[in-house]
């Protein structure tokens, strides 16, 4: 099969490089020249594990290409995939659509015999209809399918999520754009990916549910951990006690410093806007968006309240910038807030984290930056742990009390024992469980 991949970003990039490892021959198209010139020179332009050896392989077996001109490979292609960025609109939180319409207009304009187009970009409800409407109103004599073909890759295991999904969902109601999206598919039977199929705007509404649905659970629990230190409870227990629970399940259900990223606070607040369009108020999903923010700008008081109340004129480590490990990604990460707290609170901040410092300087510029953990730790009042890097796991404890001011530890990923930092003697406090005091 012939596939165009429109827009090199996270999901273009990663689904590019898949489809092409299954044996398809695949064009990705980037307006951005720079970027274009970048990935055919072999750079990668997002951090993702193991990303930029499945690009060069693909390349090398000449399956994988890239330009910035649509037209060629789109006149070609059997599906083309409409991956370029929607964010949220500057003031009303709607998904900018302006990305996608144009590329659906120029995709028009360029199409040859009977081809698929596929949104892959998290759209509205209805956006597969307005993409449609354009592309025929560009080029009537068109022989099109326009299906939506949402995507659940996760940052960090983009590849791994994309080759061994949970499921694969087709949203059109043609037979034909189904058979062929069924054959872009078909490598992955292997891997017995169920295909759902169903309609267009099903389809969409399912990204945004599934996307909603996580954020709520991950809310959900975070409200349980506020509860369960007041009430001498262990979240982490609780949430394995109703995560076993098959009709619960026991993903999702790490407490933590409220969610981030590209995906969750963006989708969610979109999904309320399309609700509110539609006369339909999402309440639950209100709420979540309500409770995550405040969480996020809570967390600094947290650190406060285990250094004794006052931060003004103290040293704050910080541990893990980025929303989540293996990613370069700062897009609403705990981080900022919590920075910008420690800030307001007169705390000096050192930071430290494994491939998101150089994004981290954009956001937070008025920080100290460190080359390693220990580094960071060093002379500081209190170590803050936001991200949670497997290298921060297993620090030794020993050594980052002995370089700190104050054996103080707030882990905001629940990442260690309470028992072992009360054996070597540090305050601690984590998430949704009972703090260790300063003795
Ligand atoms: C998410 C969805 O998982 C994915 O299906 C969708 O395609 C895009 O959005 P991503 O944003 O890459 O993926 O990261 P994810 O691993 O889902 O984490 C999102 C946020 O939730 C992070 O800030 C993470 O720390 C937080 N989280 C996740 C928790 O706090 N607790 C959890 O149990 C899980």
């Amino acid at each position: 099969m012939r596939i165009a991949m429109i827009g090199t970003g996270y999901v273009g990039l990663v689904s590019g490089a898949c489809f092409a490892d299954f044996g398809h021959h695949v064009t990705c198209v980037d307006k951005d020249a720079s970027k274009i010139a970048a990935l055919h020179r072999g750079e990668i332009p997002i951090f993702e594990p193991g990303l930029d050896a499945l690009v060069a392989a693909n390349v090398k077996a000449k399956r994988l290409e890239f330009t910035t001109d649509l037209a060629a490979p789109v006149a070609e292609a059997d599906a083309v995939f409409i991956a370029v960025g929607t964010p949220s609109r500057r003031g009303d939180g709607h998904a900018d659509l302006t990305y996608v319409y144009g590329a659906a207009r120029e995709i028009a304009a360029a199409i040859k015999g009977f081809t698929v187009v596929v949104t892959k970009s998290t759209v509205p409800v209805g956006t597969g209809d307005e993409v449609e409407r354009l592309i025929r109103e560009t080029n009537p004599a068109v022989d099109v399918v326009v299906a939506s073909n949402p995507e659940f890759l996760r940052e960090g295991a983009a590849i791994r999520d994309f080759k061994f999904p949970d499921r694969i969902v087709v949203g059109t109601s043609d037979e034909r754009g189904r058979k062929v999206l069924g054959d872009v598919y078909r490598p992955l039977s292997l891997n017995q990916a169920p295909v759902m199929y169903t309609a267009r705007r099903t389809a969409e509404l399912i990204k945004y549910a599934a996307n909603a649905f996580l954020a709520t659970k991950i809310t959900f629990i975070n409200e349980i951990a506020d509860l369960s230190e007041k009430v001498g409870a262990d979240v982490q227990e609780v949430a394995r006690g109703i995560g076993l629970d098959n009709r619960i399940g026991s993903k999702f259900l790490h407490a933590g410093p409220g969610f981030g990223g590209s995906c969750f606070p963006k989708d969610t607040r979109a999904l309320i806007k399309i609700a509110q369009d539609h006369d339909v108020q999402l309440r639950i999903v209100e709420a979540v968006l309500g409770v995550n923010d405040i969480r996020k700008r809570a967390m600094a008081r947290k650190v406060a309240n285990l250094s004794g109340g006052s931060l003004r004129g103290k040293t704050v480590a910080v541990l893990g910038l980025t929303f989540k490990p293996d990613t370069d990604d700062m897009r609403e990460a705990p981080s900022i807030p919590l920075v910008t707290g420690l800030l307001d609170m007169g705390a000096r901040v050192r930071a430290h984290d494994p491939v998101g410092m150089e994004q981290a300087r954009k956001e937070l510029p008025d920080i100290e930056y460190c080359d390693d953990a220990y580094e960071c730790a060093k002379g500081a009042d209190a170590m803050v742990v936001v991200t949670e890097w497997v290298q921060y796991r297993t620090l030794d404890l020993e050594r980052l009390k002995a370089d700190m001011k104050q054996p103080v530890v707030i882990d905001l990923r629940n990442i260690y024992r309470p028992e072992d930092m009360a054996a070597h003697g540090f305050a601690y406090d984590s998430v949704g469980r009972a703090p260790l005091p300063r003795t």
